[in-house]
Parts: structure tokens; C-alpha cells; sequence
């Protein structure tokens, strides 16, 4: 029987949802979360879709097994396009809630406008990616920019690092000048947004998932009455099962 005072799971491929999870905190602080971050198989980005799904599944079978979940919130875009549908299914007891690329929203604030989408190669490839595009770019002008190599920085808590900016320079310099919007589908992004501001200039908008997941998760345990009346916690596991890992972790929660 699910209860109120159940976990919300929170799952990414490593730190990344760490971004989702402040929004998280955010809205529902009476919340009880169990952040389940896959450092030690990171990055999935640059996987095959059955082995995201396959990395995905062992670690929400490990979160079921070890906690008592009412939500599961997917703080992943590529696993949430390489698994959502199969997740629903598996769990039908849970409220599931995943995380996409905000195409939605940067159509709504630039109509005719120039959005550039980061993500990973697999979000970027999946049929999930391809009808979000084809629902807007006849409203909008909308590039793909894979960013190869940015998750790992961040996992190495690198998220400031020379080689951060160099990198993201590589990639983002042609299109200085060129976009209203930049959608960052990837939660790991989040954490580059000084440096991505630093190369595209100030009044470039930045778009991300996690506020818009969050409010959807609140939403959907409102609706099932499963609201927590407090207090809130953090518990967090990472499969490196390295100190400095969940130092990295805090550290990012607590990033403005
Ligand atoms: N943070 C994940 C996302 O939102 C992916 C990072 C990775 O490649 O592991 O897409």
C-alpha cells in the first residue's frame, strides 16, 4: 500500500539531476527524496538505447528493492527516451514522471524564433526527440548541438574548469549571435550555465526541464492525495559508492 510519507525517487545517469532535484526541493520541501545517481555507468548519452534501458531498469529494480517509492521522477532526458514507456508499464503502481527537452516552452516565448537544443547523442536520436520536433519546428527554427564530452566534466566536478569553457566554446561559438533560445536538454547542463552565458552573451534565454518536471510531479501527487505532510530529507546513493562523489553531490544541491 503506497503512503504519503513514501519516497520520490530521483534518478539520472549520475549528478545531473542534482538540477532537477533543487526544483524538486524547491516546490515539495515537505518531501522525502532518495536520489539515485548511476555515476559509476555515466555517461549514457553515448550508449545504445538497450543499454540505457537495460542501466535504467537494474537501478530502479535496486531503488524498489530498497525503498518504499510513490513517485519516480526520471531526472534523465536520455533515459527518459530510451525507457519512460517501458517504466509506466513496469510500474503502475508509482507516479512516473520524466523529464524532456523544453522545445514546448521555447516555441510558446519565441514563435518563428532560432532555438538551439543541447542534449546527448541519444536524446538527440530517439523517436521520443524526433515528434517533439516535428510538434515544433514548423513554429520555430530549431538546431541540434550534441555537446560529446561536457557530462563528463561535470561528473568530475569540472563544471568550472578551463577545460569546460574551452569545450563549450568548441561547440557554441558558431552559433553566437544566431539563437533567441537555448533549450539545455540534458540536466548536467544546468550547472554550465555561467560559462554557456559568458560565450553566448546575457540576454541569450536559457530553457531547461526541471522546473516544468517538478511542478508536473507536485501536480500529479496532489491529485493522488500522496502529498507529504513533512518533514523533507535528502538520502542519497551514488553506484560509485565514492566519498567524493556525494561531496559533489551536496555541493551541487546547493549550487545557485
Ligand atoms: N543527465 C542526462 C540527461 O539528462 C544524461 C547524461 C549522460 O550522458 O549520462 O540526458
Amino acid at each position: 500500500m503506497i503512503g504519503n510519507r513514501d519516497y520520490i525517487a530521483v534518478f539520472d545517469s549520475g549528478v545531473g539531476g542534482i538540477s532537477v532535484l533543487r526544483q524538486l526541493r524547491r516546490l515539495l520541501p515537505n518531501e522525502r527524496f532518495f536520489y539515485f545517481g548511476d555515476s559509476a555507468n555515466a555517461p549514457y548519452g553515448t550508449k545504445s538505447t538497450q543499454q540505457v534501458r537495460a542501466l535504467t531498469f537494474a537501478a530502479v529494480e535496486e531503488i524498489r528493492r530498497t525503498h518504499p517509492v510513490k513517485a519516480l521522477v526520471v531526472a534523465c532526458n536520455t533515459a527518459t527516451a530510451a525507457a519512460i514507456a517501458q517504466l509506466r508499464e513496469a510500474y503502475p503502481e508509482w507516479i512516473v514522471v520524466g523529464i524532456e527537452p523544453a522545445l514546448k516552452m521555447a516555441a510558446d516565448y519565441f514563435p518563428g524564433g532560432r532555438v538551439g537544443v543541447m542534449a546527448t547523442a541519444v536524446t538527440l536520436r530517439e523517436e521520443k526527440f524526433d515528434h517533439l520536433l516535428h510538434r515544433f519546428d514548423h513554429s520555430c527554427q530549431i538546431h541540434k548541438i550534441p555537446a560529446p564530452g561536457l557530462v563528463e566534466l561535470v561528473e568530475a566536478g569540472k563544471a568550472d574548469a578551463p577545460e569546460t569553457e574551452a569545450l563549450l566554446r568548441e561547440i557554441l561559438t558558431p552559433y553566437a549571435g544566431a539563437l533567441d533560445a537555448l533549450v539545455l536538454g540534458c540536466t548536467h547542463y544546468p550547472f554550465v550555465t555561467g560559462t554557456i552565458r559568458r560565450i553566448l552573451g546575457p540576454q541569450l534565454v536559457l530553457l531547461d526541464g526541471g522546473d516544468g518536471t517538478a511542478r508536473e510531479t507536485k501536480r500529479r501527487l496532489e491529485e493522488a492525495q500522496l502529498l507529504s505532510p513533512g518533514p523533507g530529507m535528502v538520502e542519497w546513493y551514488n553506484s560509485l559508492e565514492d566519498p567524493q562523489i556525494l561531496a559533489l553531490s551536496s555541493q551541487l544541491l546547493e549550487r545557485k
